[in-house]
């Protein structure tokens, strides 16, 4: 079949990490989703930067937005970052153009899921963002597809990689915190500007999505209650463990009889919990759906092979021909639930 023309947004951790999937894995790619997927265009800030995957034969911009403007593709990959600004007017154009949008993004999300949504369903194209909740683990697929099904009561995890090999790295090695959090960031898990990470936003920004995914209602990052684990020591994380505890960073999104609780903070979570021993990078998501009882999914929250491997899937889906609603229910479907008092 005719290719799927893909132009990519951000060559750093992310974007280069797509583009080589893409390369690598090409004809079962192309198997599983009916036709080639080819990426036409590339944009970035820095053009002679060598990114340790092959670019030739894709058009170069300088920029996000120069390359939504482009009419020689079919889908955006929006992998630059931030939520303002530049990546947030490409992803608005393209929508606008009629042309989906596959995301990593989940600050954006986080404050403007709703409204980008709406400009998807305005004009009948998808928003896809599996990577933008728990790198590799299909936690959107699954709350919006495989667990459908579900009236969910509670859905929870660890949400960020960076954090939970912080954590993980100073029980373990007896390190500190900043030379752990480097090493993070060397391996290219940690965001931009680490206090997202350390500080529990890249979490909070990720638990607003998935409730909104699992409860209907829009995301609502302001009602989170935030707490990072920049504060813990090493002397805690042995406490705990002479405990019977490990410290985990948690989000947590439950129905209460007074609306939606969103939380994220540090947690003793006992031994004996399957969520207590996801170590280094994984990220776990433990889902309570009425019919399917608990389900508890892990796999590597952060990096190059997980992300993409989550943009890849998304890229899938729209070669294949889906168009689900971003959020799991149509813009007009959702029911804002309110903050429940904490
Ligand atoms: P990086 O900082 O590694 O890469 C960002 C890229 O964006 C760089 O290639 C940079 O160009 C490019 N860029 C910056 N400004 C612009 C612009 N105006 N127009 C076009 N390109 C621009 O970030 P990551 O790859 O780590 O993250 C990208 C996105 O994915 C973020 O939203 C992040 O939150 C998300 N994410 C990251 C994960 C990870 O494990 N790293 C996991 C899941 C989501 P140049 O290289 O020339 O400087
Ligand atoms: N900085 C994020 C993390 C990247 O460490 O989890 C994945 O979203």
């Amino acid at each position: 079949g005719k290719a799927l023309r893909v132009a990519v947004a951000g060559l750093g951790t992310v974007g280069a990490g797509v583009v080589d999937l893409l390369a690598r894995n090409r004809d079962l790619i192309a198997a599983r989703a009916g036709r080639p997927i080819e990426v036409v265009a590339v944009a970035a800030r820095s053009k002679n930067k060598d990114r340790g995957v092959d670019l030739s034969g894709m058009a170069w911009e300088e920029g996000a937005l120069a390359l939504a403007k482009r009419n020689d593709y079919d889908v955006l990959v929006e992998v630059v970052g931030g939520s303002e600004g530049q990546t947030v007017e490409a992803v608005e154009f393209a929508l606008k153009a009629g042309r989906p949008v596959v995301t990593a993004n989940k600050a954006m999300l986080a404050l403007h899921g709703a409204r980008l949504g709406q400009l998807a369903h305005d004009n009948g194209v998808a928003l896809a963002f599996e990577a933008a909740v728990a790198g590799g683990i299909p936690i959107i697929k699954a709350l919006r597809e495989g667990l459908a099904g579900n009236q969910f009561q509670r859905v929870f995890g660890i949400l960020n990689g960076t954090c939970n090999f912080i954590l993980t790295k100073m029980r373990q090695e007896k390190r500190e915190f900043v030379d752990v959090l480097a090493e993070a960031q060397r391996l290219g898990y940690a965001e931009a500007d680490p206090t997202f990470d350390v500080d529990g936003i890249d979490a909070a920004h990720k638990l607003s999505i998935l409730a909104s995914v699992a409860f209907g209602s829009p995301t609502n990052f302001d009602a989170v209650h935030v707490e990072g684990i920049r504060h813990i020591s090493a002397l805690d994380i042995s406490y705990a463990t002479e405990l019977g505890y490990r410290i985990k960073l948690l989000g947590i999104a439950g129905l209460t009889p007074n609306g939606l609780e969103q939380r994220v903070h540090p947690c003793m979570v006992p031994l004996d919990t399957p969520i207590a021993h996801v170590e280094g990078v994984f990220n776990a998501v433990v889902a309570e759906g009425d019919a399917v009882g608990t389900s508890f999914l892990q796999g590597r929250g952060a990096g190059a092979g997980p992300t993409a491997s989550a943009v890849v899937s998304d890229l899938i889906d729209l070669a294949r021909g889906h168009n689900v609603p971003a959020f799991a229910v149509p813009p007009a479907a959702m029911k804002a639930l309110p903050a429940a008092p904490m």
